[in-house]
């Protein structure tokens, strides 16, 4: 999602408008702005592209100053309907909103028995009904707002306006990200990234996490999160766009990759119940008369599935079969009723996949779709579908996607075992408290990636690397190699650490690298020992593990953890900036290496 915030002399509608068409990028299911003009409010949404609410706004017109607040939204939780798109009112405020508030249904539940009326199924909503049942009691409303953000849990940007107080913005800012740019005409611009400054300010300040305050065209007062009163570390702009929408990093890549997290959580959000996992958007028959899974994919989104049939064997006890759709369409595959087919996709629209989504329905079976991006063909033609909420990936390898697919098969893997009593109520429960872990695993850290900058410096060359793993790291080995070929084009294979000595280690010596995922809770003595028998034969070998191994020459740490699905998502991120390194130090284009495409709408 986006945000923009303006407030000044201007033509406040086109400044809302440009600043909205530059976060375009990060969603287009939905717009709106609010803008507060001589005491009143004009307010507009249009579902979709933002052209839509361009036609809507048409004849709407701001002149003189005014304060607006505008939102382009990727919808995570609630349809992406006009209901559901921000701005958000109450009854004399309106409230634009990135983030989550976790603690967003208890609070809802208490104004909606003080009758408090909502229009939305947001999680957002529920700040601009807060702070008003606030404003009823706090001497003004900056007060009101501050109580209201010390309120609220989880992850926010948030800006907010108020009929009562016509001259002011308020924001504040918790684990989402939002800038403050100024200029010498004391206008003053909000916005989630830099990109829409650009032009109009010359200096932004980024907000911490735990700041809040409120701005007017003559002062700008913020407060920390033990409401002590801060100042503004401004800063240059850069006016290089393309940088700015990168927030900063070299790569599209790596900025998906830092991104994980916070995806992850938009993933699991209104998804896990206390021994139960929800999922609204199925139909509670979707699994009767089932006896089979086929998941059917290309790519990463394959490997994403092949982590599945792990999960989906071993918890939901559930005969599962995979397949790369490009063979399948043509295999004369048999197809029987009792088998759900579920296709996955990032893009929704690879020609593949989407031809053997055509092939089961023709067959009759039941599909579900696993995909990222809302309204695609799939998620069009199959009878259910999950979304994996990564927003929008720009980088052509592909990294968040697969992080919420598999968090999605693990979710599904356990919404499945309680249907068929695979589980018990107290497991499904420790896996659920097991996948609220998740986000702070793969949280990248600077020692964690300098570390692996360093040694990136090693395997730059070489005739050829092995990635290895058992059982539900094979997947992740696959998705390793699979990254740095893409990127660094150097030879890479991924496999069954157990299956190395039945050829491939006939390629061991020095120049062979060999990446070893060495879980500490799966396997870890079997894998232990395929990795020394390559050790013995010279191979170079760089493991990824919890605990030190001394037959490494590189050894990357990954942080304690009691389970290896935890495991799994550390080394995901190790896997994929080890990759993203090698390929800088190469001096490849990360983000659009030679021969790839994002979206493959061709056979
Ligand atoms: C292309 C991309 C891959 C992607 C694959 C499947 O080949 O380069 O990164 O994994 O398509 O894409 P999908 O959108 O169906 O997940």
């Amino acid at each position: 999602c986006g945000i923009v915030g303006y407030l000044g002399q201007k033509n406040t509608k086109e400044i809302l408008l440009e600043g909205l068409k530059e976060l375009e990028y990060r969603g287009y299911d939905s717009a709106g702005i609010a803008v507060l003009q001589n005491g009143n409010f004009s307010n507009y949404k249009a579902v979709g592209k933002l052209v839509n609410l361009k036609e809507k706004t048409k004849d709407f017109k701001t002149e003189g100053f005014a304060l607006g607040i505008g939102h382009t939204r990727w919808a995570t939780h609630g349809k992406p309907t006009e209901l559901n798109a921000h701005p958000h009112l109450g009854e004399s405020s309106y409230v634009v909103h990135n983030g989550i508030i976790e603690n967003y249904v208890e609070l809802k539940k208490e104004l909606q028995a003080n009758g408090a009326r909502f229009l939305s199924q947001t999680d957002t909503e529920v700040i601009v009904h807060q702070f008003e049942k606030n404003q009823k009691s706090a001497k003004n409303s900056f007060e009101a707002f501050a109580k209201t953000v010390s309120e609220l849990q989880g992850a926010y940007a948030i800006l907010l306006v108020t009929k009562n107080e016509p001259d002011r913005i308020f924001f504040a800012k918790y684990g989402s990200p939002m800038l403050i740019g100024i200029n010498k005409e004391n206008e003053k611009y909000f916005a989630s990234s830099d990109t829409p400054l650009i032009g109009h300010c010359q200096s932004v300040n980024y907000f911490e996490d735990g700041d809040y305050g409120y701005a007017t065209s003559k002062e700008i007062a913020v407060f920390n999160k033990d409401g002590a009163k801060k100042e503004l570390k401004f800063s240059a702009l850069s006016q290089n766009k393309l940088l700015a929408q990168k927030d900063g990093y070299r790569f599209f890549m790596e900025k998906e990759i830092y991104e994980q997290s916070v995806v992850i959580s938009d993933t699991l959000m209104g998804r896990l119940g206390e021994n139960e996992i929800i999922f609204d958007e199925l139909d509670k028959t979707l699994f009767d008369g089932i006896n089979e899974i086929k998941l059917c994919a290309c790519g990463t989104s394959y490997h994403a599935a092949m982590s599945a049939s792990y999960l989906f064997e071993r918890y939901s006890k559930i005969k599962t079969s995979l397949e790369i759709a490009s063979e399948f369409r043509y295999r004369e595959p048999i197809m029987t009723k009792d088998t759900l087919f579920v296709v996955i996709s990032q893009s929704g629209e690879t020609a593949d996949t989407l031809e053997t989504l055509k092939m089961a329905k023709a067959a009759n079976l039941k599909t579900l779709a696993i995909c990222n991006v809302d309204n695609s063909s799939m998620v069009r033609l199959a009878d259910a579908t999950i979304l994996t909420r990564a927003g929008i990936e720009k980088g052509v390898a592909s990294t968040k996607a697969f992080a919420t697919q598999v968090s999605v098969f693990w979710m599904l893997s356990l919404y499945i075992a309680k249907r068929k009593n695979s589980l018990n109520a107290q497991e499904i429960a420790s896996h659920i408290s097991l996948l609220r872990e998740v986000p702070s695993h793969i949280k990248v850290t600077d020692a964690m990636h300098e570390r692996i900058k360093r040694l990136s410096k090693r395997y730059l060359h070489g005739h050829g690397f092995f990635f290895i793993g058992r059982d539900i790291f094979y997947p992740l080995a696959l998705e390793g190699a699979l990254k740095l070929k893409e990127i660094s084009y150097l030879h890479a294979e991924g496999y069954p650490a157990g299956e190395m000595k039945h050829g491939p280690i006939a390629l061991a010596d020095p120049e062979l690298f060999t990446i070893a995922l060495l879980p500490k809770h799966l396997h870890y003595e079997k894998s232990k020992s395929n990795v020394e028998e390559l050790s013995a034969r010279d191979s170079t070998i760089c493991a990824i593990s919890q605990s030190e191994f001394d037959k490494a020459d590189d050894f990357i740490q990954i942080s304690s953890c009691e389970h290896y699905m935890l495991e799994f998502f550390e080394m995901m991120v190790v896997l994929q900036l080890l990759s993203l390194e090698i390929s800088i130090r190469l001096g490849n284009d990360v983000d659009m290496p030679r021969n790839l495409a994002k979206s493959v709408t061709v056979e």
